[in-house]
This record gives C-alpha cells, sequence and structure tokens, in this order.
C-alpha cells in the first residue's frame, strides 16, 4: 500500500525523503515522487516503478536542494502506475501525497471542473490536491477544515503550501500516519521504520487530527481549531529487526524467527502453567457467557482463524464460524450483542478486517482483536486487543505472523475449553505445557530446509499444483496453496482431500505436483488414498507428515517428515515446510521474494 514521509529540519531533505521511503518499501508500491521547497517554490520530481527509478531521475536531472518536503510511494488505485499518476499531486500552491481512497472524488472533480480547475491525471488525490487549493484564501488550516468537509472515503494527507516553506500540514482519516519528533527536526511517516534512523519518538495522528509540523515544533488541533495535547510515545522497534540481518530475503528471516516470535508471544500469556489472557480484560465468565463466536480476517490472517476454528470447536465443544472480512461485511451476519467477532490481523490496517470489525460493533457485538501491530487502527477501535509479539514483518508473503496468531488461538481455545468444562485444570495445564515446547519443536522442524529446497526445485516448470488435506491439515494446505501462489506466481489450488473426486481430481495428469499434507492420525488413511488416486493418474506426489508415518512408498515421490506433536499442535509445525517450498520456488525462478508483484503488505483500501 502507498507510503508517506516527510521532513523539515536541517538535513538534505531529498537524501532523507529518499532513505525514508526505501524503509516503507515492504508496503508495497508501483511508483514514487516528492516535493521539496526550494527557493520559495516547490519542486516535485516523481517516476514510475522502483524507487531506483526515481533516484537515477534525480541524479540525472535535478536534485532538489531543499529542507523542507514531502515524498510518496503509490500502489496504483484510481489510474495505471504512470509519472503522471504518482504522488505528489498538486497546485502551484499546495503539493499533496496521498495514502487511501476518495469515494465521492467524480462528484468533486465536476465541481472544480465548473470552477475552472484543470487535472493531468487519473487519480483522486489530485481533485484533494486542487479543493485545497480551491479553498485557500492564506490560511492553511482553513483550507484543510473545508476540504475535509467535503471529502468521503479514507485518507492520510502530507500537504506543503507554497506560502509556508517552514511548514508540513499532516490529518488523517481510516489510515494511519504518524509524526516523528526529533531534535530541531520532525518527520512524517505512515510507519515508523521509516524514521527510525533519526528519530525513536512519535506522535499516533488520531482520526480527522491536523498537525502543523515546523523543524521545532508540533502543533495538533481537531477540526474546530480546538488544540490537542498529545502524548509522545516512543519506539521499542528494533533497527536490526527491521533489516534483513544477514539473510537473502526478509521472508526467510522471518521463517526462522518464528520459533522466537512464538516464545515472546506465548511466555506472557501462561501463568502457573495455565493459559491466561486477563491482559486483554477477557475472563473466563466472558468466555462462558457468549452465544457465538465469529473469527474474521483476511488471507492468511483467515488461515490462522481456521485453525482456531477446528481447535476451539473440537476442544471447547462452541460453534465458531469463520468468515473471509470481505465476505462478512456485506453478507449481513447473524451477529447479536451476546456475540464475541474476534479478528485477526497482523497490520490492523487492513480495510475490509476494519469494516468487519465497525460491523460488529453496528451489531452490538464486542470485539476482540489479535493484532501484530502495536496502536494500528484494528486495535486501537477494538474492545479487547492482544498483541502476538513477532516484530516487524516486513516480507509481503506473511510467515511469522501466521504463527503467533496459531499461537493465540491455541491460547484461547484452551482457556475456552476448560472454561465450559470440557477438559479439566490438568488437561489445560497438559496442553499448555505441550505448546510451551512448540518454539523447540518449531526449531527443529527447520532442519527440513534443504529438503524443501531440493522438492522445490521439483516444482519450478510445473503450471498448477494442488494441495489436499483435511481437516487440520486442510487449513494448511489453504495456507501453503496462498504462500506458493502469491510469490512464486504458479498458480495452485488447495482442496478439501475428500472432495477431489467431485471434479477437481481431472485437473490431474502427468506429472502434476501433488501436496498432500497428512499429519491428522484419525483421517490420515483417508488422505493417504486420495494420495493414492492422484498419483495412479500420473501426479508428482509430496507429502508432508509426522516422522515415522508408515506409507507404501511406491505412491509417495517425495516425503517431508515433521518431529511428532498430538494431532491439535502439528500446524505450528507443518507450516514451516509450506513456506519454505514456496520460498525456494520462487527464489529458483528469480522473482522478487519479499515484494511479489500486484501485492501490498497492508492492504488499505476495499
Ligand atoms: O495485515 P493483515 O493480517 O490483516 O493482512 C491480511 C492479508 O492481506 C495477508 O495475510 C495476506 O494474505 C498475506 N500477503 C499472505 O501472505
Amino acid at each position: 500500500m502507498c507510503g508517506i514521509v516527510g521532513y523539515i529540519g536541517e538535513r538534505d531533505c531529498t537524501e532523507v525523503l529518499l532513505d525514508a521511503l526505501s524503509k516503507l518499501e515492504y508496503r508495497g508500491y508501483d511508483s514514487a515522487g516528492i516535493a521539496v521547497f526550494e527557493d520559495g517554490e516547490i519542486t516535485v520530481e516523481k517516476s514510475k516503478g522502483e524507487l531506483k527509478n526515481l533516484r537515477d531521475k534525480i541524479d540525472k536531472n535535478h536534485k532538489p536542494d531543499g529542507h523542507c518536503g514531502i515524498g510518496h510511494t503509490r500502489w496504483a488505485t484510481h489510474g495505471e502506475p504512470s509519472d503522471i499518476n504518482s504522488h505528489p499531486h498538486g497546485s502551484r500552491r499546495v503539493s499533496i501525497v496521498h495514502n487511501g481512497i476518495i469515494e465521492n472524488y467524480k462528484d468533486i472533480k465536476k465541481f472544480l471542473a465548473g470552477k475552472g480547475y484543470t487535472f493531468v491525471s487519473e487519480t483522486d488525490t489530485e481533485t484533494v490536491a486542487k479543493l485545497l487549493d480551491y479553498y485557500y484564501q492564506g490560511d492553511p488550516i482553513e483550507a484543510i477544515i473545508k476540504t475535509l468537509n467535503d471529502i468521503r472515503g479514507a485518507y492520510a494527507l502530507g500537504i506543503l503550501f507554497k506560502d509556508y516553506p517552514d511548514c508540513i500540514f499532516a490529518v488523517r482519516k481510516d489510515s494511519p500516519l504518524i509524526i516523528g519528533a526529533g531534535k530541531q527536526e520532525n518527520f512524517i511517516a505512515s510507519d515508523v521504520p521509516a524514521i527510525l534512523k533519526y528519530t525513536r519518538d512519535y506522535y499516533l495522528l488520531e482520526e480527522n487530527e491536523i498537525a502543523t509540523i515546523k523543524s521545532d515544533k508540533i502543533e495538533f488541533c481537531d477540526i474546530h481549531r480546538q488544540k490537542i495535547e498529545k502524548q509522545v510515545q516512543v519506539s521499542n522497534l528494533d533497527m536490526d529487526s527491521a533489516e534483513k540481518g544477514g539473510y537473502e530475503h526478509f521472508m526467510l528471516k522471518e521463517i526462522h524467527e518464528q520459533p522466537t516470535a512464538v516464545r515472546t508471544t506465548i511466555a506472557p500469556r501462561i501463568v502457573g502453567g495455565m493459559p491466561d489472557l486477563s491482559e486483554c480484560g477477557l475472563t473466563l465468565e466472558d468466555l462462558k457467557k457468549y452465544r457465538k463466536f465469529f473469527i474474521v480476517a483476511c488471507g492468511t490472517a483467515m488461515h490462522a482463524g481456521m485453525v482456531g476454528k477446528y481447535v476451539i470447536e473440537k476442544l471447547a465443544r462452541t460453534e465458531v464460524t469463520v468468515d473471509i472480512a470481505s465476505e462478512f461485511r456485506y453478507r449481513d451476519p447473524i451477529v447479536t450483542p451476546n456475540d464475541l467477532v474476534i479478528v485477526i490481523s497482523q497490520s490492523g490496517e487492513t480495510a475490509d478486517t476494519k469494516a468487519a470489525l465497525h460491523l460488529a460493533h453496528k451489531k452490538g457485538a464486542k470485539v476482540l482483536s489479535i493484532v501484530n501491530v502495536k496502536g494500528s487502527s484494528i486495535a486501537r477501535e477494538s474492545d479487547m486487543v492482544i498483541y502476538t509479539h513477532a516484530g516487524p514483518e516486513i516480507s509481503v508473503a506473511s510467515t511469522k505472523a501466521f504463527s503467533v496468531q496459531m499461537s493465540v488461538m491455541y491460547l484461547l481455545a484452551f482457556e475456552m475449553a476448560y472454561a465450559k468444562g470440557h477438559i479439566n485444570k490438568a488437561e489445560c495445564m497438559r496442553l499448555t505445557a505441550e505448546l510451551a515446547k512448540i518454539p523447540d519443536m518449531i526449531d527443529k522442524t527447520m532442519e527440513c530446509e534443504q529438503k524443501c529446497k531440493y522438492v522445490a526445485s521439483k516444482l519450478i516448470t510445473a503450471q498448477s499444483l494442488l494441495y489436499i488435506g483435511r481437516g487440520l491439515d486442510y487449513a494448511l494446505s489453504m495456507e501453503g496453496s496462498l504462500k506458493l501462489k502469491e510469490i512464486s506466481y504458479i498458480h495452485s489450488e488447495s482442496y478439501a482431500a475428500g472432495e477431489l473426486k467431485h471434479g477437481t481430481i481431472s485437473l490431474v495428469d502427468d506429472g502434476m505436483p501433488v501436496i498432500g499434507v497428512a499429519t491428522q492420525s484419525e483421517l490420515i488413511e483417508k488422505t493417504v488414498s486420495n494420495i493414492v488416486e492422484v498419483k495412479s493418474r500420473g501426479a508428482f506426489t509430496i507429502t508432508v507428515c509426522k516422522e515415522g508415518t508408515e506409507f507404501s512408498e511406491d505412491v509417495m515421490d517425495e516425503v517431508i517428515e515433521l518431529p511428532v506433536l498430538e494431532d491439535v499442535l502439528m500446524p505450528m509445525l507443518t507450516v514451516i515446510p509450506l513456506q519454505f517450498i514456496a520460498y525456494y520456488t520462487a527464489v529458483l525462478k528469480g522473482l522478487n521474494v519479499d515484494k511479489p508483484r500486484n501485492l501490498a503488505k497492508s492492504v488499505t483500501v476495499e
């Protein structure tokens, strides 16, 4: 998703903006640009493609020389990726960068066209810039307030007014923005990593708060011009963890960080051998009183929710509905004030998940969120939050966030099963102790890396793949398939193994790779018989199973064995080879693993 930065201070502004933008590359983008005050004028440079293209253009043509400016990485929504559609946009008097979507931009454009304004880009952003220009009569705050009254949608805006060369203005609604506070220099950014090199102190801009940023002063007001005092936040983000730490890609680093991420997430939530999620205000009594549980999320987070459903239903004998957030928000779900809606999100900014949260609130339900990014919108808007402690996840493909999300699902399931009397204290403690062993078991599972790399070498020429499994293995098949397709661009489908013969098996022909996930003892015979079915139709079979699982060897082309845990916990290990297979397939194909095409890390638009 788009990234915003801004700088005011003594440093070379162009250099700071380019550097800060590079720290936001992980969000995904297709063009970049900057606007810098230079001798009282606003100089704009922008370029389609990678940040490197912008740098080359600046080096070749002209490097803006100034100390105050804004920058942007754009992920196209309105209008194709191009130099013209790149931000900043503006007039001679105003320049802006924008994240989000302005829903009523067509009406505004029509209105402004009637007033004689012309437009050069296809973007919604340009209409906001021109509207600011229209309302500007010497008072920037007044122009901003009038503009906010007219626009509908989601936005984070960084704004320069030509008449105020010592100021950046910022405002946001439904898109994140922080204000970095340095010594005689200040910043704006979509996310903390952008400013970490310069300062750890920052302010969280809240909905419709307007910030006026000078090099020695930051002021906040609301849309009635009432002054707001804000508390400075101090980031404890580790610079090293925002870098690759010796790994070739963030994704590989993040796969290897899983033992630590899971340990850090579960350790503080195990008290006296029992799961304890009371930090978020969730009591055992609460867990008993809810009528129904909904889990709502997108992509990988939704797969963690599927694992949660299986485990909660199995152990706590309580009905759980799992929804894709973009479906939930429009299907008028039967949610009541007696239900708990659990939303899962790494970024805490996913637009559909956020809309699902709003809908749950509208229907009177309480919302518990499981979120990785502190202070994110979803975390702030929920009634209860359980933070996962994965650290920053930079690679677009989510890996460690999935593991920590699952680990919280387990704690919740154990606590719920105990609260509802389906397991006794001894059993709850036993399961919790097993969960506590998982970080070490994940470490051990990492030994399959080379084998997975070998398996990946067999997949790189495939046109299409199938992932099959049953029960929890089906949920993991979905995650394995998503991971592979998003970074290797090889088509794959995940299928409930028993459903194959109802249509999909006709796809199987000579050499088609089929990855069978078979870790669940009660279902293993069934899944194996499905693997035999595809093998006998020519498939190249790769089976992921527990160490020591016995098969008639001739039906398995490749077997990846995992350390043995009880069935219900196996997803925590099963995901590791699936991540490695996806990762090495993309690497062997020479693809941009951390930033796959068409994708963004944080999907803040619908
Ligand atoms: O930040 P979120 O967890 O809300 O993101 C949800 C999905 O966009 C995300 O998991 C996506 O599916 C990943 N790229 C998958 O690797």
